[in-house]
């Protein structure tokens, strides 16, 4: 099982990338683990579907047999950039590369409710193109200027709840692969 993360989250020192770093220390043995780079993937124009950078995106993520998303929460909502990239994602229409790919859903936030409406939103965009999203325990790292030290978690109680969380994520994803 190959396991692609995508980050809502271009700048370097962000958390919700530093989340999918954690994720690839703290997988269960098994899974390969790789992050979706997608700074190049332009916004979304009907009259030029499918540019070279979006096909590339395209094929990773048909390549993966799951995805965790670890995502910010901008203005209580999903970040524009990664809006515009599960859109890009989805056509053509009805053959979306996201159709029925296992998903997981991580959030990082300085606020107590850590990205908590993000996530929320995430998923009724995801069962728009009819992908499946880990139904469990949410991973929400709220006040997350504590949780992380020189830009990497650290936060022994969030490692372990994330590393129980990938453990079942996966045992999850593998049953819908199946
Ligand atoms: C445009 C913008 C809007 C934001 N709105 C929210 C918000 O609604 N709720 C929240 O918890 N944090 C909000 N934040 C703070 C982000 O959660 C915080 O910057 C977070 O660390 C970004 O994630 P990153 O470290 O992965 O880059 C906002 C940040 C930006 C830049």
């Amino acid at each position: 099982m190959h396991i692609l993360g995508i980050s809502g989250s271009l700048r370097a020192a962000s958390t919700n990338t530093a989340l999918l770093r954690a994720t690839r220390a703290h997988l269960p043995e098994g899974p390969t683990f790789s992050i979706l780079p997608w700074r190049d993937v332009p916004l979304y124009d009907e009259d030029h579907e499918s540019p070279p950078a979006v096909l590339a995106v395209r094929e990773e993520v048909r390549a993966a047999d799951a995805l965790i998303i670890a995502t910010p929460e901008y203005n209580h909502g999903v970040p524009g950039g990664l809006k515009n990239l599960l859109d890009q994602l989805s056509r053509p229409a009805f053959q979306s590369v996201l159709s029925g790919k296992p998903c997981g859903l991580l959030s990082a936030s300085p606020s107590a409710v850590g990205g908590a409406r993000a996530q929320q939103q995430l998923r009724a965009v995801l069962a728009s193109v009819n992908a499946p999203v880990y139904p469990a325990n949410e991973v929400l790292v709220g006040n997350s200027s504590t949780r992380f030290t020189d830009g990497e978690l650290t936060d022994e109680r969030t490692l372990s709840f994330l590393q129980a969380w990938l453990a079942g994520f996966t045992t999850w994803a593998t049953r819908i692969r199946a």
